[in-house]
């Protein structure tokens, strides 16, 4: 069965001083906690089993938040990254909970928002798990300042050609985004890489092996999509807002954890209407206790 990381650590200092005191995935995005969004992408990917990686100053406070996840029908277990070193040090320090399973990891400051992710979601899942061809998928999205991310460069095929972390000169406008579905062989891959510049086991290494055995899929995330950063303070309001202007506009919530294990089947309805009642003096609660009539 396919594993999940949170990837939730990081020194936020482009949020300095509001990260000084508390982790940037910890932040509300308009009324829950940023972490509810990634956590929400995974249970939707049909993820039950997450591991969530934080800081050892930061952990306590989201098990206090998420607990052991079985509120959700999920299961969350927690590790500490000592120092930012890298999101492919991920696949390291979640070697032992991975065990021989496919993983997919996904940052805890990513927000996705689209209908079809769930499915282009499952092809993923089903790729990395193909034991006799497995693929590692990356998901590509247009931006104006791709500069600031890995950019993928590729055919019109959509095959990729190369990949380059935070290039001068960038080849495509397509970012590569903080959602990726491996084979479990990128434990392995994350052990033998060999840190940047910059001192991080750089995600894009990674990739750019899979690349080189030809093992790496690119899905785009084609303009309907929404995918926000929240690592500035301009990027953290201008996500609440884009929150604020849907969930009012349709009357429904984005990654509302309760209704979406609901929705996916891991909670009864008995259980999900407990978890509302538990959280009915909040609009968020009373959202829940209507979803739940
Ligand atoms: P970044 O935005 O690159 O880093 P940061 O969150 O520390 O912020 P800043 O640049 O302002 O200092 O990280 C992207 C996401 O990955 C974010 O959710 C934090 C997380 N992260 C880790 O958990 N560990 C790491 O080693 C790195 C590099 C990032």
């Amino acid at each position: 069965m396919m594993k999940g990381i949170v990837l939730a650590g990081g020194l936020g200092t482009r949020l300095h001083p509001i990260t000084k005191g508390i982790s940037k995935q910890l932040l509300p995005v308009y009324d829950k906690p940023m972490i509810y969004y990634p956590i929400s992408v995974l249970m939707t990917a049909g993820i039950r089993e997450v591991l969530i990686i934080s800081t050892p100053d930061d952990l306590g406070g989201f098990e206090k938040l998420l607990g052991d996840g079985s509120f959700l029908g999920m299961s969350f277990t927690y590790a500490e990254q000592a120092k930012p070193e890298g999101l492919a040090q991920a696949f390291i320090i979640g070697a032992s909970f991975i065990k021989t399973d496919p993983v997919c990891l996904i940052l805890g400051d990513n927000i996705f928002y689209g209908s079809g992710l769930q499915q282009k979601m499952q092809r993923a899942c089903e790729m990395a798990s193909d034991q006799n061809d497995p693929k590692a998928t990356v998901f590509g999205y247009y931006v104006n300042n791709p500069g600031r991310y890995g950019v993928a460069e590729f055919n019109a095929e959509n095959k990729v050609i190369s990949i380059e972390e935070k290039p001068l000169e960038p080849k495509s406008n397509y970012a590569i985004t903080g959602l990726y579905f491996y084979p479990n062989s990128v434990i392995e891959i994350a052990k033998t890489i060999e840190p940047s510049a910059r001192g991080e086991l750089e995600i894009t290494s990674v990739n750019e092996r899979f690349l080189q055995q030809d093992q790496l899929n690119l899905e785009l995330l084609e303009r309907g999509y929404t995918w926000l950063d929240t690592g500035t303070v301009d990027a953290l309001s201008q996500a609440s807002d884009f929150v604020e202007v849907i969930e009012k506009r349709q009357g429904l919530k984005i990654a509302a954890l309760e209704e979406v294990a609901y929705e996916m089947g891991f909670i009864s309805k008995e259980k999900a209407v407990e978890l509302a009642k538990d959280l009915e003096h909040s609009a968020y609660g009373q959202y829940l206790l209507e979803r739940f009539k």
